[in-house]
């Protein structure tokens, strides 16, 4: 094991507002002890905005300063990556910023129905060899499981680099018959000049993978559902 991550599971252990909770109670269907008390953690009941596959939490910490009046919770199965989002709304106090290392597909053990109020999934892996979808974080399978706990009437936000992630996922919406609010294949070259100056704020935070992404030319793609 590298002592970087050591050194990074450590911290995250004395972080406030960082949740690591037993993924094997989770598995055998046991509720996590914030699942209906976000607004214990954040000491309000503000809307909760929440990043699934945060990675190194960039649209978490990054909203949560753009919007001190919501509540964001980055989770990610992989702490040592969202250590830096930790790490940075500790030394820059950041109230509003919380994050939860779990799977995906246990997230209802830790969200009570309708806690959430906004969703933003950003450069998930394209998972090419999953065709029915159980990987694939932004797939119906799994909107269908965030939809348990989102506010009807929620954004679903998946901004991402990947031609074959955007295709699929979009099928499978049409499938579906979601109701897709917005779809561009050019996140910069067209769509950040049509939108709210709100959105496009948020369109424009960077995050690690997108960074690399855009330095080798790569276009950004981007969808957003109402559920
Ligand atoms: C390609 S990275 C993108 C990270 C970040 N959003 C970014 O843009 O830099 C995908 C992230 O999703 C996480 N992830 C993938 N599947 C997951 C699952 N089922 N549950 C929780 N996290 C998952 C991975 O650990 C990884 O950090």
């Amino acid at each position: 094991m590298g002592k970087d991550k050591l050194k990074k599971w450590a911290e995250n252990a004395n972080f406030n507002h960082v949740f690591e909770p037993d993924l094997q109670a989770a598995v055998k269907g046991v509720d996590g002890e914030m699942k209906g008390k976000w607004s214990e953690v954040f000491k309000n009941d503000n809307p909760i905005t929440v990043e699934f596959g945060c990675g190194k939490g960039e649209y978490t910490v990054g909203l949560a300063k753009m919007y001190p009046e919501r509540n964001f919770v980055g989770v990610d199965i992989k702490g040592h990556r969202f250590w830096r989002g930790a790490k940075t709304a500790q030394e820059e106090n950041i109230p509003n910023v919380a994050f939860l290392r779990t799977r995906l597909e246990f997230i209802e053990r830790f969200f009570e129905k309708e806690e959430v109020s906004e969703v933003w999934l950003t450069f998930s892996d394209p998972q090419p060899k999953d065709e029915k979808g159980t990987k694939r974080i932004t797939s119906p399978v799994y909107i269908e499981r965030y939809k348990n706990i989102l506010k009807p009437g929620s954004l679903i936000n998946v901004k991402t680099d990947s031609v074959l992630l955007y295709d699929l996922s979009k099928e499978g919406y049409v499938e579906k018959g979601y109701d897709i609010q917005i779809d561009s294949r050019d996140v910069y070259g067209e769509l950040v000049h049509e939108v709210s100056e709100e959105l496009r704020q948020a369109l424009e935070i960077k995050t690690y993978y997108e960074k690399r992404w855009l330095s080798e030319g790569k276009k950004i793609h981007f969808i957003q559902l109402k559920v």
